[in-house]
């Protein structure tokens, strides 16, 4: 531990389980004390009692307002947030000709206007603060390009880096620092999820996507949660602080842009 975020308050949602978890410990190890927030609260409070006194749970879901503010007076009543990352998601897959209007809705309410709101809620809180914030939104490689059978998710994570730099832009006269960090391939729950969806559409055994993939990273292998937890707590401490609006990839290699 080198106290990067001594004394600071942090919340990250979707921060449950796979990189929002490490992130968690990664912030906890760096000095500051963890809202795990989660449409899960018994996931969320069970990862902050292994987490231990620095961290505690919330119930958030992203997609609903009424959780929002919530939430947010959950964490204003314990001083307010100095930290947030905006790191729920939820995935789906399928050719353009068989997206569902369910799917799309699902995505959309959840990675980004989901983001957005959490996002504005939680800058209000710190402009009210007098706080000068860091906010880091998760994007990830599928916001960098299409993809033939991933069309809905990569546009919902298009949009977060878009979101990211409008609100990196604006924000920034507040003091409060937007970024974003774009993740490759991570071998979380979510990827047990996408791997299955593309054995599916693409007649594979399990575990085959994974296995391409993972050759795939210039790296050698897919990612694991602690492979983001350095960028995380980059971004989120005083050494990033002419950083602003920006995107970092965390992929092994797989974008150069
Ligand atoms: N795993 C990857 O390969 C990968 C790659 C690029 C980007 N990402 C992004 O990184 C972030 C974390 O991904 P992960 O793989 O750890 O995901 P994950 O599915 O393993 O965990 C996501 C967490 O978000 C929570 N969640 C889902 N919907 C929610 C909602 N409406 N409100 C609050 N919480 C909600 C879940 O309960 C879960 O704890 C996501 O934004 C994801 O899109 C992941």
């Amino acid at each position: 531990m080198s106290g990067r975020l001594q004394g600071k308050y942090a919340a990250i949602t979707g921060g449950a389980g796979g990189i929002g978890r490490a992130m968690a410990a990664g912030y906890i190890a760096e000095g500051a004390t963890v809202c795990i927030a989660d449409r899960s609260l018994e996931a969320a409070a069970a990862a902050a009692c292994e987490l231990g006194p620095q961290a505690h749970a919330c119930a958030l879901d992203v997609a609903e307002m009424a959780s929002i503010a919530a939430f947010t007076d959950f964490t204003a009543a314990r001083g307010g947030l100095d930290i947030l990352v905006n790191n729920a998601a939820v995935f789906d897959l399928a050719p353009i000709a068989d997206i569902t209007e369910a799917s799309y809705d699902r995505l959309f309410a959840v990675n980004v206007k989901g983001l957005l709101f959490t996002l504005q809620a939680v800058a209000r809180q710190m402009i009210a603060n007098g706080r000068r914030g860091r906010i880091i939104n998760m994007a990830s490689q599928a916001g960098r390009r299409g993809e033939a059978l991933v069309g809905v998710y990569c546009a919902t994570k298009a949009a977060v880096i878009s979101l990211t730099q409008s609100a990196g832009l604006d924000l920034i006269r507040h003091g409060i620092r937007v970024n974003a960090i774009s993740p490759g391939v991570v071998d979380t729950p979510m990827w047990q999820e996408v791997d299955a969806l593309f054995a599916k559409y693409e007649s594979l055994p399990v575990g085959e996507k994974k296995r391409q993939v993972g050759l795939a990273v210039p790296y050698g292998r897919m990612g694991r949660p602690d492979d983001l937890v350095g960028a995380a707590i980059f971004l989120a401490s005083d050494e990033a602080e002419y950083v602003v609006a920006q995107t970092l990839n965390v992929d092994g290699g797989n974008c150069m842009n």
